[in-house]
């Protein structure tokens, strides 16, 4: 299924990421003082991502594994377009659809109605063709009259089971799941998991960020270990999790299902 001669659905090259962030060295409220008197500020720079090369194929499943701060949801960010890089060239072909763990794009004080409707306006479509889409979401999450309430109430599960359907529901050629399931129960991470399937077997492209190991090799044809912002590996799922695994010192089997 996977086409190495037709240009790659995602390609990163060379890519480095730099934050500029405000930083304190010792922050006590004399030196803030002290400097917004003399009008100096202290920016220190976070290297994210540093010349960070791949491509990703229709039909296939990146993981991206490493610890907290690699860079994994940095690079998901600049992929989706959300973040640009500093350096470096993204080139991605398709529409793209984004499951991030924090969910931002919805307002906690719309309903879950209102809220798939201004995300189908945001991903382009017309407001008859969403409103049209909005029975087969709804269904798909299950959360029956909580749609019609602000998303306040919600738990964090229901508010990932409205993400994911309205993601998956924008038909996207490319769909990028930094940690978004992890609040999701064991039935809705099963239903999730199989229609992420089903959409790469229709040779659709996905990038799945997890430190649930297990799953991230039952899903992925492929992974890069990123560390440090660096990648460190490239391979099958397999190999990279056990390189990674080795690093960290747990293997791989401590990740279970449950933890996706
Ligand atoms: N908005 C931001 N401003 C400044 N620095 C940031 C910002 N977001 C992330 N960073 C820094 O960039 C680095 C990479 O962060 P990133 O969120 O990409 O890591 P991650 O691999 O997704 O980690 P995790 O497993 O914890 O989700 C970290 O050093 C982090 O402190
Ligand atoms: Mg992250």
């Amino acid at each position: 299924m996977q086409s190495v001669s037709n240009p790659p659905s995602i390609s990163v090259r060379d890519v480095s990421i730099t934050y500029r962030t405000t930083f304190e060295k010792r922050p006590t409220l004399k030196s803030a003082v002290m400097r917004a008197g003399r009008g100096e500020r202290l920016i220190r720079e976070i290297e994210a991502v540093k010349n960070v090369s791949f491509d990703v194929h229709a039909g296939s499943v990146l993981g991206i594994v490493g610890s907290n701060g690699a860079g994994k949801s940095t690079i998901v960010r600049a992929i989706a377009g959300i973040l640009p890089p500093s350096s470096g060239e993204i080139q991605v072909r398709g529409r793209v659809s984004t499951l991030l763990a924090l969910g931002v794009g919805f307002d906690a004080n719309l309903s879950g109605h209102e809220n798939v409707i201004l995300g189908g306006l945001a991903a382009g479509y017309s407001r008859a063709e969403i409103e049209s889409k909005f029975e087969e979401i709804s269904d798909w999450t299950e959360l029956g009259d909580f749609l019609e309430m602000p998303m306040r109430a919600y738990s964090s599960g229901m508010y990932s089971r409205l993400a994911f359907a309205v993601a998956i529901h924008m038909e996207p050629d490319i769909l990028l799941v930094d940690e978004a399931l992890s609040a999701g129960d064991a039935r809705f991470k099963k239903k999730a998991t199989e229609k992420m399937m089903s959409l790469v077997r229709e040779a659709r492209t996905m990038v799945f960020v997890s430190h649930a190991l297990a799953t991230l090799q039952e899903m992925c044809t492929e992974a890069i270990w990123l560390d440090k912002g660096r990648l460190m590996e490239r391979g099958t799922p397999a190999e990279v999790v056990k390189a990674y695994s080795k690093f960290v010192d747990t293997p791989p089997s401590a990740a279970t299902l449950e933890d996706v």
